[in-house]
């Protein structure tokens, strides 16, 4: 199956050789080739180039489709949601314009306690088509690749329950998406710390990793919620099942988070709104991705994490949605973007960089996506025509999307 795309403004995000992450300077490179044609074949890119270098052979072509002067991108890569959920969580951003804040209103029993108990009740046939609907939303404003995370369940039942969900998700849509069993994330009703984190480490996680139902581990580590020392047991437990840490850290307090991550090979660490100087250095010459969600400070009214900061010291960052009910009910990325332009002050071409390649990265996948390179799965979207690369970020709210491919088929 040959797939041509032409009248294409500009290809943005074009590799020649393929890197697996971008870091410090290098994130504000974007190549871009104007007045472009791209070729896919089986799923993946095969070649591209200017109009004015040659157009490829239209013989064995089955599908021509004109780009009508809009722009190409890669497909945004988030590497950190919580789209299987159940209901919504309205009452308590009330609850915060009237001056609650996130952590009081988890210590009065909600937030995510809240959705835990609603998940509970909720079938997995129901569950699962929230979620899709949810998939479909983000897919169709530019997400291809997304990492879901269990947490909701907070028992081992509901957390397998939420994992079967996002397997399925994975067998059904053309997205890539990743896996991530984040059963720390409260402390389920009715049980001490110590307990809950036992059942985690001696329960769940050997029934998720036996059932091969998470690629990552995740721990919601932050004040009120798990220690270092919860996180550690918890990483040491997941790691004999090959999973590797993707974890929450520093988002309401310098929580050591970043520290135990980095010790543990983690794969990103998230949130970061409290990270401190010393952190930034812990993270450097590690493998480790920091990943920045400013959608989340957007909407509880936090600090903004320091990814400018991060790029200036040499290291690489990534901007996702966190996606939930409680903290981050959007997944738009195209926000995300502007939000990582407008609040982290990043550059355009370092904010597209940050949600698209280095997000693979976080997620384990930018061999394969997160750019437009020969080879890589083809997951791209078609603009509608826009002037430049900047309109994107600048323009917020203006929808951009005109259309959809995922693995070389049009959604
Ligand atoms: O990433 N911080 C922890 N977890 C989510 C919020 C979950 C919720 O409130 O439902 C987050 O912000
Ligand atoms: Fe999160």
């Amino acid at each position: 199956m040959k797939l041509l795309v032409k009248n294409i403004r500009s290809l943005v995000g074009v590799e020649y050789m393929s890197k697996l992450r971008l870091q410090g300077r290098q994130m504000a490179e974007l190549n871009t080739i104007d007045n472009a044609w791209l070729l896919v074949e089986d799923g993946r890119f095969a070649q591209f180039g200017s109009v004015e270098d040659g157009m490829p052979l239209l013989e064995g072509i089955d599908e021509i489709v004109d780009a009508e002067g809009g722009m190409v991108f890669p497909s945004w890569c988030d590497s950190h949601t919580h789209i299987v959920f159940a209901g919504s969580r309205e009452r308590e951003f009330v609850d915060k314009i009237n001056g609650l804040s996130y952590e009081e209103i988890a210590r009065r029993g909600g937030g995510i306690l809240n959705s835990a108990d609603l998940l509970h009740q909720t079938s997995e046939e129901e569950l699962y088509s929230q979620a899709m609907r949810r998939l479909d939303e983000v897919i169709h404003k530019g997400t291809g690749c997304i990492e879901i995370k269990s947490g909701y369940g907070l028992n081992l039942e509901d957390e397998l329950k939420m994992l079967r969900v996002i397997k399925r998700m994975k067998e059904t849509s053309r997205a890539k998406i990743v896996s991530t069993f984040l059963g720390a994330h409260a402390v389920a009703r009715g049980m001490s710390q110590d307990e809950y984190v036992s059942l985690v480490v001696d329960e769940m996680i050997p029934e998720v990793g036996r059932q091969q139902l998470a690629d990552f581990v995740d721990v919601f580590c932050d004040r009120g919620f798990f220690t270092s020392k919860d996180t550690t047991r918890i990483l040491e437990a997941a790691a004999k099942w090959g999973m590797r840490p993707k974890i929450h850290a520093d988002e309401l307090a310098s929580s050591g988070g970043v520290e135990v991550g980095a010790k543990h090979g983690a794969l990103s660490v998230d949130h970061l709104e409290s990270m401190t100087e010393e952190e930034i250095e812990i993270l450097r010459g590690t493998d480790t991705m920091p990943t920045v969600l400013p959608g989340t400070s957007f909407f509880l009214n936090m600090p903004y994490g320091k990814a400018r900061k991060m790029i200036d010291a040499g290291l690489g960052v990534a901007v996702a949605s966190d996606y939930n009910p409680g903290s981050t009910p959007s997944g738009d990325m195209k926000f995300v973007v502007s939000l990582a332009c407008i609040k982290l002050r990043l550059q355009p071409n370092e904010a597209i960089n940050a949600a698209t390649l280095n997000g693979a990265y976080a997620m384990g996948v930018s061999a394969e996506y997160g750019s437009i390179a020969k080879g890589k799965v083809a997951n791209f979207f078609i603009t509608h025509p826009v002037p430049s690369v900047d309109f994107i970020p600048y323009a917020y709210t203006t929808p951009i999307v005109k259309k959809v491919v995922l693995a070389g088929e049009m959604e």
